[in-house]
């Protein structure tokens, strides 16, 4: 069953790039049609990079207000921040190392201790700026959910066949399994409780789970998806081909 709050709009740009500066344009404009801060939840991987280089670059910079921005990770790799698979070092280069944001305003997962430390460390932050233990509906916990999607339909590290699949409770769970490294990544509850979620998806590669996501097909984690805000995919030709 294809539910809308999923499908969502899709702009296609012509390669890798185009999609970054579609998604850069949509971005600033969201920015430029909001007030106070604004709370984005980012995306790991290697597709958003492209992405992180030009919102920080001479194109967009001055366009975004930093001091109203804070950050997040949706999902991260249960490695040293300074490891070359970690999510934060990949924005870090791309992103915060080229921008005037305030360190207090970037919120990385922790990564020390146990998976499940920092789970619940992660879960602590976030409800402390939240000012609640409970997701209220009429108040998102973001402003911007960035999402990638894997070819085997996983998003953030909603990884198939995993427990974390099923959890309705929690706003951060540890994967202990699925991947060479265990992840910390934020549940449905989280990843849905966002103003605007924006899938950035390019290669031909994942064209079946872009369209099993957008049609709502619960047989992939990205097509269980309820986002309970507008929903954006770009995408390159490859990616939409579907
Ligand atoms: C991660 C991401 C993950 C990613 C997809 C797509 O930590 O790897 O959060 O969900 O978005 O796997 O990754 P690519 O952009 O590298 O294809």
């Amino acid at each position: 069953m294809s539910d809308l709050s999923i499908t969502g709009r899709a702009v296609i740009g012509a390669d890798a790039q185009a999609v970054a500066r579609k998604a850069a344009d949509w971005f600033v404009e969201r920015l430029q049609q909001s007030e106070g801060i604004f709370r984005i939840a980012l995306s790991g991987g290697t597709t958003p990079r492209a992405f992180y280089r030009l919102i920080s670059g001479p194109d967009f910079r001055e366009w975004v207000p930093w001091d109203r921005l804070q950050l997040f990770w949706g999902d991260e790799r249960f490695v040293p921040h300074d490891s070359a698979d970690s999510n934060y070092r990949m924005a870090r280069e791309a992103l915060l190392t080229r921008v005037p944001i305030l360190e207090k305003n970037i919120h990385p997962v922790p990564v020390d201790g146990t998976p499940e430390d920092a789970a619940r460390s992660y879960e602590t932050t976030l409800q402390g700026l939240y000012g609640a233990t409970a997701l209220d509906p009429a108040k998102p916990l973001f402003d911007l959910m960035l999402l990638g999607l894997g070819p085997d339909g996983h998003t953030a590290s909603l990884i198939p066949g995993e427990p974390v699949l099923e959890e309705r409770t929690r706003w951060v769970a540890a994967v202990e399994h699925g991947r060479t490294e265990p992840r910390i990544t934020l549940t449905y509850p989280a990843v849905e409780s966002s103003r605007f979620t924006a899938f950035l998806v390019t290669g031909a590669e994942k064209a079946a789970a872009v369209k099993a996501a957008r049609a709502g097909d619960a047989s992939i984690p990205a097509g269980r998806l309820r986002p309970a805000g507008d929903v954006v995919w770009f995408m390159d030709k490859g990616a939409s081909a579907a």
